[in-house]
């Protein structure tokens, strides 16, 4: 076998499962990886850390096949390792559950599940739906996941298809399972099942390598880190002999501070009002919103928080209730009309809503607030740009230039072109659900910040999140969703007396 001087001796170290080394990847000028080292152990919960860009995502799919480097050395289960496409990663032994979700919408649960490894009758090459069907459900039931194998993917919500992914992933036999973002559309609920799939995959010696921009879940269950910073490894080690702020300054190569900065902004007139709304999902949810404000909604996947949003921004239908945007009644029947009426909504799928991934950075950004900058037939381009490079570097967007195509993005950039563009738009109403997802810890703080700007300047927010810390340190009031209604109602005096806390409103989202 060759292994020359880069790698040395000790990446066949029989303990590791894998090891990379200097491995480097370049897309057109970008350079996503300049020579990153990642050694993982066998059985070990590996957490693989980095602010959005830094190339973890690109890593993760050269070793399932996805992307090709264009030099290093990777060593897997002791032999030099080299995949063209994922099945043969999966012949291998890694599997992934990808970051952006890449279901087939008309496969059902069981196919997907089981894509290429269905059941045959034996001895033909003719599948067998009954076996495969009861196969998957019995896969489902062991992780206590109550769907039907036979529905299409498409007709599930985000988080079902992240659960049906990871078990697709698990029930492999891989002896390395990469999770990229797993928990980022998962509630509590779900991610504690994780977190329980997770130790079992361990105890059974497979190694995980975990990407996660929530450090408090990194330290719940990853035994070792490495951190990477813009293509490069900066540092690894055991998590029990590290902190979270060691960690988060090793990332961003500073110190960051105040993760949750609320400004303390006046609270205006009532701006919205929503009286008894009904519709899929959700009953009777009455509330308002005052100019300033930040209203938080906390509760469940499936809970109908997003449900009531998506209603009210007029992208599905209301059954009953009345709505008032200062003091007016509005109906919109569509999503144009509630974005003229002054309502803007930051989607929690970004691919499906609000990211035009063949367009580039700026024309996403500009997108929306595009009729307040035409002047006469044409677009004022001067002022167009000048706008979306100022809040491209507010927000640290990592790209070569505007004109970049948002494919070309990581994840959590493509979250912050989305962030953007709804905010470049200026609505009184804001709606935004799970704004942060996905994005790291200093771009965190940099979309809350301009959250309070915006809210300064008169208009009312409303977020969805199923971050507690975020919802419990941005937000004046909260909505506690739990079944489809609002259960509770939680004011900021109380957080910060104490009254309330993590756990009290956990309770209160399970209907306590
Ligand atoms: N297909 C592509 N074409 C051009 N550039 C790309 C492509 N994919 C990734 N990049 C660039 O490579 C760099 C690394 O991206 P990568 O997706 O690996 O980051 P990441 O660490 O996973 O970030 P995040 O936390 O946001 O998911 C980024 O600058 C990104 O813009
Ligand atoms: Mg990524």
């Amino acid at each position: 076998m060759e292994t020359n001087d880069s790698a040395g001796k000790e990446t066949l170290d029989p303990d590791l499962i894998l090891s990379c080394e200097n491995v480097r990847k370049n897309y057109g000028g970008t350079a996503a990886l300049r020579g990153v080292r990642l050694r993982i152990r066998r059985g070990d919960i590996h957490a693989l850390v980095g602010e959005n860009g830094a190339g973890k995502s690109t890593l993760m799919n050269i070793l399932v096949g996805l992307v090709q480097p264009d030099g290093g050395e990777i060593f897997f289960d002791g032999k030099p390792y080299a995949v063209a496409n994922p099945f043969q990663a999966i012949n291998s032994g890694i599997a992934m559950i990808h970051q952006e979700l890449n279901t087939e919408p008309y496969l059902s649960v069981a196919e997907s599940i089981f894509l290429n490894r269905e059941d045959t009758f034996p001895g033909t090459p003719f599948l067998n739906k009954k076996e495969t069907n009861e196969r998957a459900k019995r896969i489902l039931t062991k992780f206590g996941i109550d769907l039907n194998p036979k529905i299409h993917m498409e007709q599930l919500t985000l988080a079902q298809m992240q659960m049906v992914e990871i078990i697709k992933a698990v029930s492999t036999d891989a002896k390395l399972v990469i999770m990229d973002e797993p928990t980022s559309s998962l509630d509590s609920e779900e991610t504690k099942r994780l977190f329980e799939t997770i130790a079992d995959l361990r105890s059974h010696g497979v190694s995980v390598i975990y990407i996660s921009h929530r450090i408090e879940e990194i330290f719940s269950i990853c035994d070792s880190y490495s951190i990477f910073r813009d293509g490069e490894s900066v540092a690894t080690g055991a998590i029990k002999e590290t902190t979270k702020d060691e960690l988060i300054s090793k990332m961003v190569g500073r110190k960051v501070d105040k993760i949750f900065p609320k400004a303390d902004i006046e609270i205006g007139e009532t701006l919205f009002v929503a009286e008894n709304l009904s519709g899929r999902g959700f009953q009777d949810i009455s509330f308002d919103v005052r100019a300033g404000e930040i209203l938080g909604v906390a509760g469940l996947v499936g809970s109908g928080r997003s449900e009531t949003m998506q209603a009210i921004f007029g992208m599905d239908p209301l059954e009953k209730g009345k709505m008032y945007l200062e003091g007016k009644e509005i109906r919109p029947k569509d999503v144009k009309a509630a974005q003229r009426a002054g309502i803007a909504m930051v989607n929690e799928n970004r691919k499906e809503y609000g990211l035009c991934l063949f367009r580039s950075i700026r024309e996403n950004i500009s997108l929306a607030s595009l009729s307040e900058r035409y002047r006469g037939p044409f677009i004022n381009q001067t002022r167009e740009k000048d706008e979306c490079r100022q809040i491209a570097k507010r927000l640290n967007i990592k790209m070569s230039n505007l004109e970049t195509e948002a494919f070309a993005l990581s994840g959590g950039n493509q979250q912050k072109v989305v962030v953007a563009k709804w905010l470049m738009d200026r609505p009184k109403l804001l709606i935004l659900d799970e704004p942060t997802r996905g994005v790291d810890v200093g771009a965190k703080a940099e979309i809350h910040s301009l959250m309070g700007t915006f809210a300064a300047s008169g208009m009312a927010i409303i977020m969805i999140s199923s971050e507690l810390p975020e919802v419990m340190g941005m937000s004046d009031r909260i909505l506690v969703y739990h079944e489809g209604r609002v259960h509770h109602t939680v004011t900021r005096e109380q957080i910060l007396s104490g009254e309330e806390n993590e756990e009290t409103i956990l309770a209160k989202q399970f209907g306590r």
